[in-house]
C-alpha cells in the first residue's frame, strides 16, 4: 500500500507552515484569549451566551451538582429559532441568500432568510394544526439534502419539540430502529432524491421502517411526504400528508410563537454508532448546543456578510446539523447547500459550483479531497477558485499529502486549512485552528489546538500524561456547552461510555473520553490519529464493528463474523469481514455479493464491506473472544503482537491468506 495512508504524518517532523504575510499567524494572540477562556470558564461563557437572544437568562452558567450530567444556563430559556431566524426578521440579513440549493440534476433555488423564517413559520404552523406535534414530541426526519430538511428542523425545534434527523442513506430497518428507539409518533421524508443520475426511491423505505416499528410496538401516526422526485409513492390515507399541501392549508403569513425551551430541554437527538450493535441517541441540550455552536462557528470560520459558506457534509451528521442548520444560519451566512454526489456528472462538479457560487469558506471531508485528487488535477484547473479565503476538513485524520494537495491546488497557497477535530457528542469543533480569533500556524496534519473553552490533554493507557511525542489517549478535562446531555433513553450508558475509562468519582474527578488516539508535539499541537474502539471511520462517518457484524451473521449462510476497518486508500476505512460459513454453505462471489446486500438492507450502503473473507476458522482466544485485533494487524501489514491466549495458530494462516485477497483488490485504488 503507499505511503499515503491516514495516520501516516509523523507528529514530531511536523514542521510550521510557512504562510504569506497577510495571514501573519500569531500564536501570541490565540495563546493569550485561550488562556483567559479556561482561566475563569464560567465567566468566559457566562459572557459568550450573553451574546444571544435569550428570554430569560440563567441563574447558574454550570450546574455540576451531579456529575457526568452537566447542565448548562440553568435556568435560562430560549428558543434557538430566536437566534437562527428570527433574530434576522426586518433586518437586512432577511433579503440576504440563506441557501443557494442546488439538486444534482442542476435545477436550483434560492432562499432569502426571510423566505427561509416565512416558510419554517408556515411548516409550523401546519405541524401544530393538522399534524399535532407537540412541545417535546419527537419527530423523526428522514429526508435527503433538500432545502425542506432545515426547514424541518427548524419547525420542529420551533415548536418545542426534539427532531431525530436519520441520513438518508440508511436503510428502512436502521431507520426503524431509530423511529422505535426515540419513540417518534411523526415522519417527515420525500418521495425520492436524485444520487448519481438515479432516483432514490426514499418513501419506499420510509414505509417499511413505518411497517417494522409498527410490530415493534411504535405506530408513526403521521407522515410527511416532500415531493422533490415527482415518482410513484404508496399512499396511506389518513396517515400520510404531502408537505406542499400542509403548507397550502397554512396562513400565508402565518407566525408560530417559537416554544420558550429550557436551556436544559433536549433540542435535538442524532444517533451515532458505538461499541455495541445498537445505535445510541446522542442529545442535545437548547442552550449549551446554541451557545456553543454560535461561538465555534465564529471562531472557525470569522464569518462576514460577503461571505458564501460551503459545508460539503448531509445534513443525516452532526457536522451538517451544527454547519449547514444551526452555525450558519445564527451568523446571518449565505450558503451553498447540494443534493447529490459530489463527482456527478463529472468530477468537476464541486469546483464549478465553488466558482459559480463564489464560495469563500469550503468544509469538507479528506474522504472527499482523497477523491476528488485522484481525479486529477485538470478538473480543478478548469475553476476559477480565487473567491475561496478559508478551507476546512473535519471527520478523519487527513494526511498530509492531501492536506498540501488542498492547501496548494485549491486554496492557491493563500486559504489557510482549518483542521476541526470534534464529534457528534461535543456538538462543534473542540481542536482546530481559529483564524476568527487568531489563526495560529498551522502544520499539515494536526488540529493544531484546543478552541477557547477546552481543556485537552493526551494520556497514556493508565492515565498518566503522555509524553510530548508519546501516543495516548485524548481526554476532555472540564465540561464545554456543546457537550451532549446523555444517551436518550439510557443514562448508563452515557457514563459508562465517556466517563468511566479515567474518571475518579471519588474523587470528585470526571474526565470525558473521547476514544480517539491522539499526540502531542513539542510545540503543544494535538495530532489526531484514529479511533481508539470498535468503531471504524468510514469516509468520515462513524460505524460499530459490532453494528455490521450484527448484520453479517444476520445472513442465513454464516456462522460467525469478525468485522474491522481496513485502510482504504480514499474513504480511510472500509468495512471488512471475516467470515466462517455454516455447514453446507460454499464460499463464493454469489455468497458474497448475497451478504453483503443483507448488510445494505439492514444498515445501509455505507456499512456493506468492501471485501468478505471467507475463512474457516476466526482466530479466538481460548476462552472464545474473537481476537480482531490480528485481523486488523494483518490488513494493516503490521506485526500481529502477542498470539499467547490464540486458541490455534492455524487461524492466523487462514486470516493472513484471506487478507493477501483484499490488499490484491484494493491495489488498484492506491493514490
Ligand atoms: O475519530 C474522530 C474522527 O471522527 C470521530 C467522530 O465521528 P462523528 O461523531 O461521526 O463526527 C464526525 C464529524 C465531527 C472522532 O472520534 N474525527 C473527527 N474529526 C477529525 C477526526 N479525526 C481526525 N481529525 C479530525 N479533524
Amino acid at each position: 500500500m503507499s505511503g499515503n495512508m491516514v495516520g501516516e504524518g509523523n507528529p514530531l517532523m511536523g514542521e510550521h507552515l510557512p504562510f504569506e504575510e497577510r495571514h501573519s499567524p500569531s500564536l501570541e494572540a490565540y495563546l493569550d484569549y485561550y488562556l483567559r477562556s479556561v482561566e475563569d470558564p464560567e465567566r468566559f461563557w457566562d459572557e459568550k451566551a450573553r451574546e444571544l437572544v435569550w428570554l430569560r437568562y440563567w441563574d447558574r452558567v454550570l450546574d455540576e451538582d451531579n456529575p457526568p450530567f452537566y447542565r448548562w444556563f440553568r435556568g435560562g430559556v430560549t428558543n434557538i429559532n430566536l437566534n437562527a431566524l428570527d433574530r434576522w426578521a426586518g433586518t437586512s440579513v432577511a433579503n440576504r441568500v440563506a441557501y443557494y440549493w442546488e439538486g444534482e440534476p442542476g435545477d436550483t433555488r434560492t432562499i432569502s432568510y426571510g423566505e427561509l423564517y416565512r416558510e419554517v413559520n408556515r411548516f409550523a404552523w401546519a405541524l401544530r394544526e393538522l399534524v399535532g406535534v407537540r412541545e417535546g414530541d419527537t419527530v423523526t426526519i428522514y429526508l435527503p439534502m433538500i432545502p425542506e430538511l432545515p426547514v424541518s428542523m427548524l419547525a420542529v425545534t420551533r415548536l418545542g419539540a426534539i427532531h431525530s434527523v436519520v441520513f438518508s442513506g440508511f436503510s428502512a430497518a436502521a431507520l426503524a430502529d431509530r423511529i422505535v428507539d426515540a419513540g417518534a409518533k411523526v415522519l417527515v421524508t420525500a418521495d425520492g432524491f436524485y444520487r448519481r443520475g438515479r432516483v432514490v426511491e426514499l418513501k419506499k423505505a420510509a414505509d417499511e421502517a413505518v411497517r417494522i416499528a409498527a410490530d415493534r410496538g411504535v405506530e408513526v401516526e403521521k407522515v410527511v411526504v416532500v415531493r422533490r422526485a415527482g415518482v410513484e409513492v404508496n399512499w396511506v390515507e389518513g396517515r400520510d400528508h404531502w408537505y406542499h399541501e400542509l403548507l397550502a392549508e397554512a396562513p400565508g403569513k402565518a407566525y408560530v410563537k417559537p416554544v420558550p425551551r429550557k436551556a436544559d430541554d433536549v433540542l435535538f437527538i442524532l444517533y451515532t454508532s458505538g461499541t455495541t450493535g445498537r445505535p445510541k441517541g446522542i442529545m442535545h441540550s437548547v442552550g449549551g448546543y446554541m451557545t456553543y455552536v454560535y461561538h465555534v462557528f465564529r471562531w472557525n470560520w470569522d464569518p462576514r456578510p460577503e461571505d458564501v459558506f460551503w459545508c460539503a457534509a448531509d445534513i443525516g451528521w452532526i457536522t451538517g446539523h451544527t454547519y449547514i442548520v444551526y452555525g450558519p444560519l445564527m451568523h446571518g451566512v449565505a450558503q451553498v447547500m447540494y443534493e447529490g454526489a459530489p463527482d456527478h456528472p463529472d468530477p468537476g462538479r464541486i469546483w464549478s459550483m465553488v466558482e459559480k457560487y463564489g464560495v469563500t469558506t469550503f468544509y469538507t471531508s479528506p474522504t472527499l479531497l482523497r477523491l476528488l485528487l485522484r481525479y486529477g488535477d485538470r478538473w480543478v484547473e478548469k475553476h476559477d477558485l480565487s473567491s475561496l479565503r478559508l478551507l476546512g476538513t473535519v471527520g478523519e485524520p487527513i494526511n498530509p499529502e492531501v492536506w498540501k494537495w488542498y492547501y496548494t491546488r485549491i486554496g492557491r497557497s493563500r486559504a489557510p486549512i482549518v483542521d476541526t477535530w470534534w464529534q457528534t457528542e461535543t456538538g462543534a469543533a473542540m481542536i482546530s485552528p481559529a483564524p476568527g480569533i487568531a489563526l495560529v500556524p498551522l502544520k499539515p496534519g494536526s488540529a493544531t489546538l484546543p478552541l477557547p473553552g477546552i481543556v485537552a490533554d493526551v494520556v497514556t493507557h493508565e492515565g498518566r500524561q503522555a509524553e510530548t511525542g508519546e501516543k495516548g489517549l485524548l481526554v476532555i478535562k472540564r465540561p464545554w456547552p456543546g457537550m451532549l446531555m446523555g444517551i436518550w433513553g439510557d443514562p448508563q450508558r452515557y457514563v459508562r461510555t465517556y466517563w468511566e475509562r479515567f474518571s475518579d468519582p471519588e474523587k470528585g474527578v470526571w474526565i470525558y473520553y473521547p476514544a480517539d488516539y491522539a499526540v502531542r508535539d513539542r510545540d503543544g499541537y494535538f495530532w489526531l490519529l484514529g479511533r481508539a474502539d470498535e468503531v471504524m471511520n468510514v469516509a468520515g462517518h462513524r460505524l460499530g464493528t459490532i453494528e455490521v457484524e450484527d448484520a453479517v451473521v444476520a445472513h442465513p449462510a454464516v456462522s460467525e463474523a469478525a468485522v474491522v476497518g481496513a485502510p482504504h486508500p480514499v474513504k480511510g476505512e472500509v468495512p471488512v469481514a471475516a467470515v466462517v460459513l455454516r455447514e453446507g454453505y460454499k464460499p463464493g462471489p454469489e455468497l458474497e455479493e448475497d451478504i453483503r446486500n443483507t448488510v445494505r438492507r439492514l444498515i445501509g450502503p455505507i456499512a456493506v464491506p468492501a471485501k468478505v473473507l471467507f475463512v474457516r476458522k476466526l482466530p479466538k482466544t481460548r476462552s472464545g473472544k474473537i481476537m480482531r485485533r490480528i485481523l486488523i494487524a494483518l490488513l494493516r501489514g503490521q506485526p500481529i503482537g502477542d498470539t499467547s491466549t490464540l486458541e490455534d495458530p492455524a487461524a492466523v494462516e487462514e486470516v493472513r491468506k484471506a487478507v493477501e485477497e483484499y490488499k490484491r483488490a484494493v491495489e488498484g485504488l492506491e493514490l
